[in-house]
């Protein structure tokens, strides 16, 4: 941030004095308004002059939708878990819903930082725009190469936080997450479906979504008109802003996700869809599907669909497998004839 001041003070003095009231500006606001950081007028605009080799690799930073009043203490727990570890240098939490009152904003932001574990910074900040493609906003305030994109229904052990991280400081070109789906072809409709595969998988969910900080910028300002449009359906349909990112990512790296294990993961599921409420464990399950599930599917397969359209192209891909930590680091122990983590009991 200090490198970019200078470069705009001493490229344009003609604006020095506006430039010295913005300064003034953004050093009163945060008196003010102290959960908030202050508004970018224009985020593209404010990364271009960002080196991305020169953003911290050892940390995270964790971007966390919120939404709902009624999961706050959801969100709160979240928060807190995320914070005791050592790699997440700042903690973002996006709340979206534009009706909620500031106090209460005010409370639990006064919430967040009191039940903060480790030293990560945590800032709550109200989204100036409902549309679904705010969360993938470039944030100036983050200074780390990878960042966390999640939602406020999954809480992650920071073992398995940790493990991620190292995968994907090995895949920095990937998204690596846990929750996995997949597009597939439909034979018969002779289309573009959204599904679940037993055996691959080509999009990950924003239950956890880690990736390198460049994507929030392809997504949100490259791509041109193509982009444009595509955000567009992302607000049309009111959902899949987590299919264009995986669209976003495989067209601009050629490679599918990397779907790595946790540990312990509790996953609370989407108020909005109920499709996401299967964990990732339990791998299929067409039989029975609700239709609400059904519908839900059938609009991100619209999606899938329409961003192919645009497009031109699939540029989905397939990975197989998933990246577990390792076992013999654990170590086994035979408990009751049966094999088991010995740190279990
Ligand atoms: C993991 O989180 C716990 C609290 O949830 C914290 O006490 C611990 O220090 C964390 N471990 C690391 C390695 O960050
Ligand atoms: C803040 O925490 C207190 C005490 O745990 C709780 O009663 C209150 O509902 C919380 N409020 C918000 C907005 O998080």
């Amino acid at each position: 941030m200090g490198v970019k001041e200078k470069v705009a003070t001493s490229t344009s003095n003609g604006f020095f004095s506006i430039w010295f009231l913005m300064f003034l500006v953004l050093s009163v606001t945060p008196l003010v308004f102290s959960r908030t950081l202050p508004e970018d007028p224009d985020p593209c605009d404010a990364m271009k002059l960002r080196d991305f080799e020169k953003l911290r690799s050892d940390q995270i930073a964790v971007l966390i939708n919120g939404y709902s009043e009624s999961r706050i203490p959801l969100l709160q727990s979240i928060v807190a878990a995320y914070s005791g570890s050592s790699i997440v240098s700042s903690i973002l939490v996006l709340w979206g819903n534009p009706t909620t009152p500031a106090q209460l904003l005010d409370h639990l932001y006064h919430n967040l930082t009191r039940y903060s574990l480790g030293t990560a910074s945590i800032s709550l900040i109200q989204q100036s725009s409902s549309s679904l493609n705010a969360r993938f906003l470039p944030r100036p305030s983050v200074d780390t190469r990878a960042v966390l994109i999640c939602d406020d229904d999954v809480e992650v052990d920071n073992k398995s936080l940790e493990f991620a991280f190292s995968v994907w400081k090995s895949n920095p070109d990937r998204l690596v997450g846990m929750f996995v789906r997949s597009h597939g072809f439909d034979l018969q409709g002779k289309d573009w479906i959204y599904t679940v595969h037993p055996d691959k998988y080509s999009i990950v969910l924003t239950k956890f979504m880690m990736m390198k900080q460049d994507y929030l910028f392809d997504y949100s300002c490259n791509g041109g008109v193509e982009m444009e449009e595509m955000r567009g359906i992302v607000d049309t349909m009111r959902n899949c802003e987590d299919i264009l990112m995986n669209f976003v990512a495989a067209d601009k790296f050629r490679a599918g996700p990397v779907m790595v294990g946790a540990e312990r993961v509790r996953d609370w599921g989407d108020a909005r869809n109920e499709e996401e409420q299967e964990q990732v464990e339990n791998g299929v399950r067409e039989a029975g599907l609700s239709s609400r599930r059904v519908e839900h599917r059938k609009r991100r397969g619209k999606c899938i669909r329409e961003f192919h359209r645009v497009m031109g192209k699939m540029p989905l891909l397939y990975s197989y497998g998933k990246v577990v930590n390792s076992v013999g680091e654990q170590g086994l122990c035979r408990k009751s004839g049966k094999l088991v983590f010995c740190d279990r009991d």
